[in-house]
């Protein structure tokens, strides 16, 4: 079998027998995109939260996939571009029914999503037994490009395991050798740890206690409590939007914040600097992204960013206007035939997208090589204060891509 084997065939055998279960054949509906011509507008389905603890991340993704479309003319590969929309409400059970119905009754050619990895594991289910093309514009679950990899499954973001793993180095540095990590209860929470753990120990560092609310719970209060007991001698987490913002300031609203510091992965900070205040200052973080980043498209990109939306972008809009970037960039390659998923396939692999987060290019397992940035909260800004890993590559543990 091909490592291409995601032709129109699997797509249209899918598509007939979804539409045979829906009753659809019965009346002579037509198959999805197959019989459009290369004319017709790009249909791209989103599938983003709109609602709930992350629905600032899903605007903010698709702001910036709004904002590449608009600086490439309004056209990808030479093709108007239709959205077809879905509020997946960060709901992982919802997610395989949202994105069939993209598929089928919307007959999107690329799903767009998500930002919580649960979600994008329903999709990615859907994408490969299918076949249609998905670009992952957020969701870190490491499967995605790992174990579960497929070749008509790209991620823009980062993996779980990266923005995190020099985390444990960086604090050992600083001279902490016992940690505590506190998250969410679901795949991006505990894949964080997991890969934290990897770093630190590696570094001489132990953790101490692992610490979990149920996601999007954010009732901090007995845990805060436990740490204040454990005096660790720091703390590491990964939250994300809202909850991110309750977590921060009851962490300083406790009394820890000057007594044990507290780090995270870099979604901690992330476009929720105006709601935690003087909570977040002096915060480090690592991630892919940094708002004082001093690159060319950065300096372009944000003013550009802040005038159509009237917000400073932030990491989840970097990540959208990414996803923007490679379509752009792959479907000028084809000529707009995104029919040819073979040859749009190949035009993603050799993708070198020159973003705001600095410029990177496709592991063989579809996921972003990039630099980690070690970041502090100054003034309202997540300042870049050096590189904690250069070119960081997802180590893809099971993907058969590789
Ligand atoms: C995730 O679920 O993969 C995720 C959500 C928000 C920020 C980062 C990762």
């Amino acid at each position: 079998m091909s490592k291409y084997n995601v032709s129109n065939k699997t797509r249209r055998e899918f598509l007939r027998d979804v539409a045979v279960l829906g009753g659809a054949a019965a009346t002579g509906m037509m198959l999805p995109s197959l019989s459009r011509a290369q004319t017709d507008r790009i249909r791209l389905g989103l599938m983003l939260p709109y609602t709930g603890t992350y629905a600032q991340l899903g605007v903010a993704i698709e702001n910036g996939l709004r904002l590449a479309l608009e600086q490439a003319g309004g056209k990808f590969g030479g093709r108007e571009v239709e959205f077809y929309k879905v509020d997946d409400e960060s709901e992982p059970s919802k997610a395989t029914d949202n994105a069939n119905r993209l598929i089928t009754r919307d007959k999107v050619d690329v799903l767009v999503g998500s930002v919580h990895s649960g979600v994008a594991m329903g999709m990615l289910k859907v994408a490969k037994e299918s076949g249609t093309l998905m670009l992952i514009p957020n969701a870190g679950a490491d499967a995605a490009t790992g174990a579960l990899c497929t070749p008509n499954v790209f991620r823009t973001s980062f993996s779980n395991w990266q923005p995190v793993h020099p985390l444990g180095k960086v604090m050992a540095d600083r001279g902490h050798k016992k940690a505590v990590f506190i998250t969410w209860k679901y795949a991006a929470g505990e894949e964080s740890l997991a890969s934290f753990k990897e770093g630190f120990l590696a570094a001489g560092g132990s953790v101490e206690k692992e610490l979990f609310v149920p996601f999007p719970n954010v009732e901090f209060q007995a845990l805060l409590t436990e740490i204040a007991a454990i005096k660790p001698d720091a703390v590491a987490c990964f939250f994300a939007g809202g909850g991110a913002v309750k977590f921060v300031k009851d962490y300083a609203a406790a009394g820890l914040k000057d007594k044990i510091p507290l780090y995270g992965s870099g979604f901690l900070t992330e476009g929720v600097l105006t709601a935690q205040g003087e909570a977040a200052d002096g915060l480090l973080t690592t991630l892919h992204y940094a708002d004082s980043l001093d690159n060319p498209r950065n300096k372009v990109f944000r003013p550009a960013y802040a005038k159509a939306y009237k917000t400073e972008p932030d990491v989840y809009a970097v990540q959208g206007y990414d996803t923007g970037l490679l379509l752009a960039q792959a479907l000028d390659r084809v000529k707009g035939d995104i029919g040819n998923q073979k040859a749009v396939i190949a035009a993603m692999e050799g993708a070198v997208i020159d973003s705001p987060r600095g410029q990177w290019k496709m592991s063989k397992a579809h996921n972003p090589i990039q630099d980690i940035y070690l970041r502090r909260v100054e003034k309202g800004d997540n300042k870049v204060i050096g590189v904690a890993w250069k070119a960081l590559e997802d180590p893809a543990r099971g993907c058969k891509l590789v």
